[in-house]
């Protein structure tokens, strides 16, 4: 991995966090609320401008200027603010590499206009990413989505009349959900002609009302057995009408994976910007080589009222430098679950060097994992216990300055 020294560009990814939501989903963990009015989201959106200039103010002491490989609106919900984002993508435009992936996270109910996709396209947005859930009425009432299956279909048709990448995201293993009402979703899915497709099973976090409706047994989840063989039901139909899968719960047509995700899977610096937004600086030579990361608090007041200050004395802003250990767990967890695997030269570079275990040796005999000369990769089937995969292979990756 070479690093940057002085005056050189500095290739990362940029996520802006929006945290307004119209509704709350009672599912959802993410950073978000759906009581804010309109000054507050303005007071956000000129935070997150002053932010950006303050940590180009960083990036400029530490000798580097940044250009955006990717852009990605995530939240919340992003579409809410079509204006907004488009000022802000003008904003940071002229940091953006020409080809840059510019995309956004969008509810259904946002883009069931023409002129609402046309807007963002016109404006530099390159892709789209609709938040759909499931078409079917008894999985969005589960859900507790506040859009129908007709709204999704108007909002995929418009979007896939102005972008040239569109994606949805489906969540499969709700509550109740039938294996053929699962099929019943892809096949709708795979009836537009879209370039992405994010399958994402069902979790209860703590802390979300639905967390809590497990812990006291209003509400069952499908057991780990069933949710597998979801997962595999997904990956046999997709497979068989030519998706490629790029992650555990990610597929893409052939060139369209989103590399704004592959800047996370892959260890590359990305700046996260907003409440809750988390940050990965590395390939920066002042910076420690197993790099930095930071997390924003999630709290939005907190945020708009240290708007002002700079990333290093911001106290909504929480530094984290680990151990070069945690970086090599890290990637494991993350780079075990995706079809490019984990790469050696990114590890050698880090100080690591790969000693196969007897456990590793008997995994690969029975065709669970594979290694060659460049990669480590874990068979899709295995994705899906990539926690426990991760552990067993750190063992096999030996700190070479111990
Ligand atoms: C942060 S949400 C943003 C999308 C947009 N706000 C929406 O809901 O339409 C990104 C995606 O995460 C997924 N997601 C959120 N909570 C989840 C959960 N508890 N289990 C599985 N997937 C979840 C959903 O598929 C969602 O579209
Ligand atoms: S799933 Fe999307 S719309 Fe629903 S609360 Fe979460 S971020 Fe908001």
């Amino acid at each position: 991995m070479q690093q940057l020294t002085y005056g050189k560009s500095f290739e990362a990814a940029l996520y802006i966090h929006i945290p307004f939501c119209r509704h709350m989903c009672l599912y959802c963990d993410f950073a978000k609320t759906a009581r804010w009015q309109s000054t507050e989201v303005n007071s956000y959106f000129t935070g997150l401008r002053q932010q950006y200039g303050l940590w180009k103010n960083y990036f400029q002491q530490l000798g580097v200027k940044p250009l955006w490989k990717t852009v990605n609106f995530g939240g919340g919900t992003p579409s809410l603010f079509i204006d907004h984002l488009c000022q802000f993508l003008a904003f940071v435009g002229p940091d953006c590499q020409a080809d840059a992936e510019i995309s956004l996270e969008a509810n259904p109910l946002d883009i069931t206009e023409p002129h609402t996709t046309q807007a963002l396209r016109q404006s530099g947005f390159n892709r789209i990413s609709i938040g759909v859930q499931s078409f079917d009425p008894q999985g969005l009432k589960t859900l507790t989505r506040d859009h129908s299956p007709t709204t999704s279909h108007q909002a995929i048709t418009h979007a896939l009349q102005s972008f040239p990448h569109v994606g949805i995201d489906l969540i499969y293993c709700w509550p109740q959900q039938s294996l053929l009402q699962w099929e019943q979703d892809l096949q709708t899915a795979l009836s537009y002609p879209l370039q992405h497709l994010s399958c994402y099973n069902m979790t209860y976090a703590e802390g979300t009302p639905f967390g809590r409706m497990v812990r006291r047994g209003a509400l069952t989840p499908h057991v780990p057995d069933r949710e597998a063989e979801y997962y595999n039901l997904a990956r046999k139909y997709l497979q068989g009408n030519n998706w490629q899968q790029e992650e555990v719960s990610n597929w893409s047509q052939e060139g369209y994976a989103c590399k704004h995700n592959l800047c996370y899977w892959q260890m590359e610096p990305y700046l996260g910007l907003g409440t809750g937004a988390h940050g990965f600086l590395t390939n920066i030579a002042s910076l420690p080589q197993e790099g930095i990361r930071y997390a924003y608090h999630s709290r939005i007041h907190k945020f708009c009222t240290h708007q002002h200050l700079p990333p290093q004395t911001n106290p909504s802003l929480i530094w984290d430098r680990r151990e070069r250990s945690h970086w090599m767990l890290e990637y494991l967890g993350s780079g075990l679950r995706t079809a490019q695997g984990i790469c050696f030269e990114k590890v050698t570079a880090m100080g690591f060097t790969f000693k196969p275990t007897p456990f590793l040796e008997q995994a690969r005999t029975r065709g669970d994992i594979h290694w060659n000369s460049k990669y480590l990769q874990l068979k899709p089937q295995e994705w899906f216990r990539e926690t426990s995969w991760a552990v067993e292979c750190s063992r096999a990756f030996q700190d070479s300055s111990e």
